[in-house]
């Protein structure tokens, strides 16, 4: 059972590193990026009520997100496990999770953190592309697709995100300094912390990411 969190700072390759692992485990991805970006296409209520928020570089409320969570951890895909990517992002949240997982008689298993200096985040920000269609994640000079502007799976047109401006960035950080990175020592006084140099080439980060999570404690 894989029932793992991806911590790191935005930028550091949790999503690009989710992808891989949910295709080679079979568990699910679940990004809370990706999930309120599309109640924001889909203009829902919610959708609506967050996007100043989330294109100002701000955390979504506590509340909002961890309902989402609860929601989708308790679809049947689950089941064998799950890859929680950008959740939980705040004490708060990762105290939620706890209880949500307690009820269902199950708990996280391991909770890996990428670790990339700030001033590399701020040049991959810069060349991230996503695919409109299925956001999956490209770079245009460290993980480009076959064709400029087409998505490799899907064939959607990649852009680049509302929020992966030079100054929402910065916001992103200052956001995650204070408010995420504590999560670091939640997790490892708990024993269930790895860290990972996220400066590796992405394949070699993969391999060491994958190392840990196959890694018995
Ligand atoms: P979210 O979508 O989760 O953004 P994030 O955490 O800021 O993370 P990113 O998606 O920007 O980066 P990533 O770490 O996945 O990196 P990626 O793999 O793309 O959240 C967006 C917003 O939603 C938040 O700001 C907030 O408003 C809201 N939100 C979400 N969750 C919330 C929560 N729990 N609570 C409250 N609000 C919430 O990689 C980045 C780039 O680098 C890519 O171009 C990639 O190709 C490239 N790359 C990856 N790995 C490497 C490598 N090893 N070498 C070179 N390039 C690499």
């Amino acid at each position: 059972m894989l029932n793992l969190i991806l911590l790191g700072a935005p930028g550091a390759g949790k999503g690009t590193q989710a992808d891989l692992l949910s295709r080679e485990y079979s568990v699910p991805k679940i990004s809370t990026g990706d999930i309120l970006r599309r109640e924001m296409a889909e203009n829902t209520p919610l959708g609506c009520s967050i996007r100043n928020k989330i294109n100002a570089g701000q955390l979504v409320s506590d509340e909002d997100v961890t309902k989402l969570v609860e929601l989708r951890l308790s679809r049947p895909d689950c089941g064998n496990g799950f890859i929680l990517d950008g959740f939980p992002r705040t004490i708060a949240q990762a105290e939620a999770l706890e209880e949500i997982l307690k009820a269902a008689g199950r708990e996280i298993t391991k909770v890996i953190e990428i670790v990339v200096p700030d001033d590399v985040i701020v040049s991959r920000m810069s060349g991230r592309r996503v695919c409109s269609e299925c956001g999956a994640t490209y770079h245009d000079k460290y993980n480009a697709p076959d064709t400029e502007g087409k998505c490799d799976r899907c064939g959607g047109p990649l852009r680049i995100r509302e929020d992966d401006r030079a100054d929402i960035v910065s916001e992103r950080l200052r956001v995650y300094h204070e408010q995420t990175a504590p999560l670091s020592a939640y997790y490892s006084r708990k024993g269930l912390l790895c860290r990972i140099d996220g400066m590796e080439e992405l394949q070699d980060t993969y391999a060491n990411v994958k190392a840990a999570i196959e890694a018995k404690k």
